[in-house]
């Protein structure tokens, strides 16, 4: 399951730092895209504006056709529940344990699903199977982000958004946790939109977004032999 992203005309402005400036893209449903740029070009906005963590002071953003920058109350929750996100600092929360840490996001409300079940399977997926009752702090850098995308992915969410995902962990460690994020997209067809520095991470994906300045300054398509998105279309 996927959603296609739509940013129309997205200005961010924070005092005299124009965060984004008039951005336009378009993203579609299954898309891996990763947002490359120096620090300051305006990555960590943008995602924040497509998961409705901020809201932009121009334009429109539309995330499965559905306008998500000015939705009330229960259309927020509802678009939030849609969205799986990771972030550098991985944020989980150290007095829960792993399982439960997995369980945060569904924790206060009604699924359709056995979400223990769920969270152990996700658990085992990432590698972590037998550590669901481990507390965080027992963990390394790259098992803190293997429960963080366990995490991402308890809703079934159709769009994960990761914000330097690879960024505190050294060079070996991030590359699995580059595998883990593309077979986790692989395996449920999820839109991806990714913020990096790790090439690594950008050759994998369908397309490169390169920003700067609150702008894009670059776009490029993954040939489609290359593409993870064709691998996707053949097997299915
Ligand atoms: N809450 C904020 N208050 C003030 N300035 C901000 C805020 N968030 C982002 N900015 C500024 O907006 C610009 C873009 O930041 P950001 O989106 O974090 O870039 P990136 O993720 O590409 O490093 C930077 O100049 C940053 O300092
Ligand atoms: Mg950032």
């Amino acid at each position: 399951m996927s959603v296609e992203v739509s940013v129309r005309g997205v200005s961010r402005v924070h005092g005299p730092t124009r965060a984004l400036d008039e951005v336009d893209l378009d993203i579609k449903a299954g898309q891996a895209v990763a947002f490359m740029g120096p620090s300051g070009a305006g990555k960590s906005t943008l995602l924040h504006l497509v998961g409705v963590m901020d809201l932009p002071d121009q334009g429109e953003i539309h995330v499965g056709g559905r306008r998500v920058d000015d939705l009330g109350r229960r259309g927020l929750d509802r678009h939030r529940r849609a969205v799986g996100f990771v972030f550098q600092r991985f944020h989980l929360l150290p007095a829960l344990s792993l399982l439960d840490n997995v369980l945060v996001p569904v924790l206060p409300r009604r699924v359709a699903f056995d979400r223990r079940a769920r969270a152990r399977e996700l658990l085992a997926a990432v590698g972590l199977a037998g550590r669901e009752r481990a507390l965080p702090g027992e963990l390394s850098g790259g098992q803190l982000q293997r429960v963080a995308i366990a995490r991402a992915l308890i809703a079934h969410p159709p769009l994960l958004l990761a914000d330097e995902p690879t960024g505190n962990l050294d060079s070996v460690t991030g590359q699995e946790i580059v595998d883990l994020l593309l077979s986790v997209r692989e395996e449920y067809g999820m839109t991806m939109l990714v913020a990096t520095h790790n090439p690594e991470v950008a050759a994998a994906c369908d397309r490169v977004v390169r920003m700067r300045d609150g702008r894009i300054v670059g776009d490029d398509r993954v040939t489609p032999a290359e593409g993870v998105l064709d691998r996707i279309g053949r097997l299915g």
